[in-house]
């Protein structure tokens, strides 16, 4: 039997390479203050009818469920996140400032970096319209890039507003209602061919070189950045945003800021989208709510690969997914010790060490190719000399002979939560 398409399996040194993404999101986000929240995978298809975007709706993994429901497989947060915030808004302190780590699902064409299911963190910031809520949202959206060791040579925020292309849609006579018509010609510029782009503008009476004038405004001359860029500045961020008017975004949604993120060598699809949603809430309540909004996703496929890719950046996620495996192996060098090194690892784990042994008797050889084998950071000799024992670090072979307490200090235990006399 084959996966589907656009599916992936996770052995374990995928499954640790994806949580070596996650924890480090995770760690990010709640330094940057965010709470983690969730909600269902599945979800009435009426929640994305509202506002998700042309494209989106056609990329639905979308069936009728048992009790002829109408049901999605979430493709991304923002419409779910809007529910579970209107519903109880009350209860929570503004600014709400929320994350989460889940998979999400489109019907995609597969291609490198886009797949049919994902995950994504999103990270929002609702109840302020600001632009030091902007700011505040930018600022960790680089630091959730600069988590895994990238730099302002590796990655990029582009940025732009809206609002730029909606007055220079009103300047040029047209009504506000064709804007989204209008955005979607600009977010196809950089794939489509100039000619296609020209016929499309053709529908606005607008020439190509026209767009390329406004495209071209330079970035002082643009109205509406200065509180933002202000801010930016202060928190050392410039190197890492650039303003962009070929950036709006696909999702019909946004309001306001909108940016995504991408590698410098642009060799890569987009690692991260966001903006500022200020309708959205009101929309899925039908009214009873209205709180200004504003956040991003990054995926973790492009993220993935962009890790592969940066060779410091690989080295990093490697050192950090065998660190996570194994601290330590316990050997038995003297089977009739076998009682104390069973009852050693039973303490090590109890106190948070990863900890692995033989479950048989084994020649000690074999033992040390076994924790080799298995990327343990210690091999722990349990033999003759009990109580003390060696301790041999596997990476650069440096032995030396501890006593109990040595130990918990050596591998970083507290002594303070040992519950059995002996360590
Ligand atoms: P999005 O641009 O659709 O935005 O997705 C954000 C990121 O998710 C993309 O930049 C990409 O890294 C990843 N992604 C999207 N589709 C796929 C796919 N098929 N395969 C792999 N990765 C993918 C949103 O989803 C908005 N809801 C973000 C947001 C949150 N806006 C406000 N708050």
């Amino acid at each position: 039997m084959q996966k589907l398409p656009g599916f992936r399996d996770f052995y374990p040194n995928e499954c640790a390479f994806r949580n070596y993404i996650f924890e480090t999101w995770r760690r990010v986000a709640r330094n940057y203050a965010f709470q983690e929240y969730d909600g269902p995978t599945l979800e009435p298809t009426d929640l994305y009818r509202k506002k998700s975007g042309e494209e989106l709706k056609t990329q639905l993994f979308r069936f009728n469920d048992p009790g002829e429901r109408d049901v999605c497989m979430r493709p991304e947060m923002t419409p779910t996140l809007t529910r579970l915030v209107a519903a109880r808004e009350r209860d929570f302190r503004k600014p709400i400032k929320w994350f989460s780590i889940a998979p999400f699902f489109r019907f995609e064409k597969a291609q490198r970096g886009r797949l049919r299911e994902f995950y994504q963190i999103n990270c929002d910031l609702i109840g302020d319209a600001s632009p030091a809520a902007d700011a505040e949202l930018l600022a960790l959206a680089v630091a959730l890039f600069r988590a895994f060791g990238l730099t302002q040579s590796d990655f990029y925020v582009r940025l732009n507003n809206r609002e730029l292309w909606a007055r220079f849609l009103t300047d040029r006579g047209f009504p506000p209602e064709r804007l989204s018509e209008f955005l979607a010609i600009v977010d196809k510029l950089e794939r489509d061919e100039e000619s296609t782009t020209a016929k499309k503008l053709g529908a606005f009476g607008l020439s190509l070189g026209e767009l390329k004038q406004f495209l071209a405004t330079p970035t002082d001359q643009l109205p509406g950045f200065e509180d933002l860029f202000r801010e930016l500045r202060l928190r050392e961020l410039e190197p890492f945003i650039q303003v962009d008017l070929t950036i709006v975004r696909g999702l019909d949604y946004y309001t306001g800021l909108v940016f995504e993120v991408f590698d410098r060598s642009r060799q890569n699809r987009a690692l991260a989208g966001g903006g500022r949603y200020d309708g959205l809430i009101k929309t899925v309540s039908d009214g009873a709510v209205d709180l200004p909004a504003a956040g991003f996703a990054i995926g973790d496929v492009v993220l993935g690969n962009l890790i592969e890719e940066i060779e410091s950046a690989r080295a990093w996620a490697e050192a950090y997914c065998r660190a996570a495996r194994l601290q330590a192996f316990v050997i038995v060098a003297a089977e009739e010790r076998r009682p104390e090194a069973l009852k050693l690892v039973e303490q090590l784990r109890s106190r948070g060490c990863a900890t692995d042994y033989s479950l048989h008797p084994m020649k000690v050889g074999k033992q040390f190719q076994q924790a080799e084998a298995l990327g343990a950071q210690y091999a722990l000799v349990v033999g003759q000399e009990w109580p003390l024992l060696k301790m041999k670090r596997l990476a650069d072979r440096v032995e030396e002979t501890v006593s109990l307490p040595e130990l918990t200090q050596k591998l970083g235990l507290s002594p303070a939560y040992v519950p059995h006399p002996y360590l």
